[in-house]
């Protein structure tokens, strides 16, 4: 039985440039898909894991993300004098237990291992989760929840994989495979960002992992990699090495990569379609915009 993972560590404290000028002044992390954060997916997707604690790494300039979580009595006597039921369950639903989230500070951009590293001491000797806000995940089971439900079976170390295409694979974290399951992947092996044709599959790694304590362990040495940055995959790989299993689990569900404009941009499309609430107006004017585009090509 292995043991139950209550901790997640939530590395928001990049630069987050490719959404400048917006990240000038709004961390990336609050930018909206519809009308939520991107951190409320995130944290959304934590609790329905099992997480009790949350541990942010951040830098200079995040303090709007820090106060997202508090309580909002003027907003909330507001919204109950004026009998709006519905908002007021929105506006609770962000609230936070008092503690139940932590800060730590990354003083710089050093790499996503280095800011996993920052969590060191509120991870201890425990396996904890890492999830990247970027990487938003549409599923009927949340994809944290499946992948937690499976390391219960494998323990070790286990990063949610997904196949992109060849010539995707130098964006990404790659598994080597050593023995394929289906839904679970065994690796001998992880490249961070490989060289055009040098990626060992097309298996990529996205932004949701479950880590033995091992890994903090690994980071300790502050390996520089690709990019000039301290890099998790190289701190998971190494767990390979010293013989504790990395597995990669296809999850079921459609990734958004948040942190890149065209994702977004389709995560916006596709969360808009999905609400009951906006899904006629916005479908028509979808369906209107490309005939019209069609037509004038
Ligand atoms: P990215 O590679 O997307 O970097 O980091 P970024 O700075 O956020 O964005 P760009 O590339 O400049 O547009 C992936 C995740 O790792 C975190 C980021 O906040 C993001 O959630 N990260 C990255 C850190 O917390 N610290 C770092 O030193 C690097």
């Amino acid at each position: 039985m292995q043991r139950k993972i209550t901790k997640a560590v939530f590395p928001v404290a990049g630069l987050g440039t490719r959404f400048l000028p917006a990240t000038k002044s709004i961390p990336k992390e609050i930018m909206t898909l519809v009308d939520r954060p991107l951190i409320q997916y995130a944290i959304d997707e934590a609790r329905a894991a099992g997480i009790t604690e949350f541990i942010f790494v951040t830098s200079r300039g995040k303090s709007a993300l820090e106060d997202y979580f508090d309580d909002a009595p003027e907003l909330e006597s507001a919204l109950k004098a004026a009998n709006k039921t519905a908002l007021l369950e929105t506006l609770q639903s962000t609230y936070m237990e008092s503690g139940a989230i932590a800060y730590v500070r990354q003083n710089r951009p050093q790499g996503l291992g280095h800011a996993v590293w920052c969590a060191r001491r509120q991870i201890g000797e425990e396996p904890f989760a890492v999830i990247l806000t970027d990487d938003v995940i549409a599923a009927e089971k949340p994809c944290l929840q499946q992948m937690v439900e499976a390391y219960t079976e494998t323990g070790g170390n286990m990063v949610a994989a997904m196949e992109v295409r060849p010539e995707k694979t130098s964006s990404y974290g790659v598994l080597d495979i050593a023995e394929d399951r289906g839904a679970i992947v065994r690796a001998k092996g992880m490249v961070e960002k490989p060289k055009p044709g040098e990626a060992p599959s097309n298996l990529a790694v996205i932004g949701r992992y479950v880590l033995a304590p091992s890994v903090m362990h690994n980071l300790n040495r502050k390996r520089i990699g690709a990019g000039g940055e301290i890099q998790l995959t190289d701190a998971i790989a190494e767990d390979i090495e010293a013989g504790v299993p990395v597995y990669g689990f296809r999850f079921r569900g459609q990734r958004y990569d948040c942190g890149s404009k065209a994702g977004f941009l389709q995560a916006t499309v596709a969360f808009g379609l999905a609400r009951e609430d906006l899904n006629a107006e916005f479908a028509q004017f979808l369906h209107e915009t490309m005939a019209l585009r069609e037509a004038a090509q």
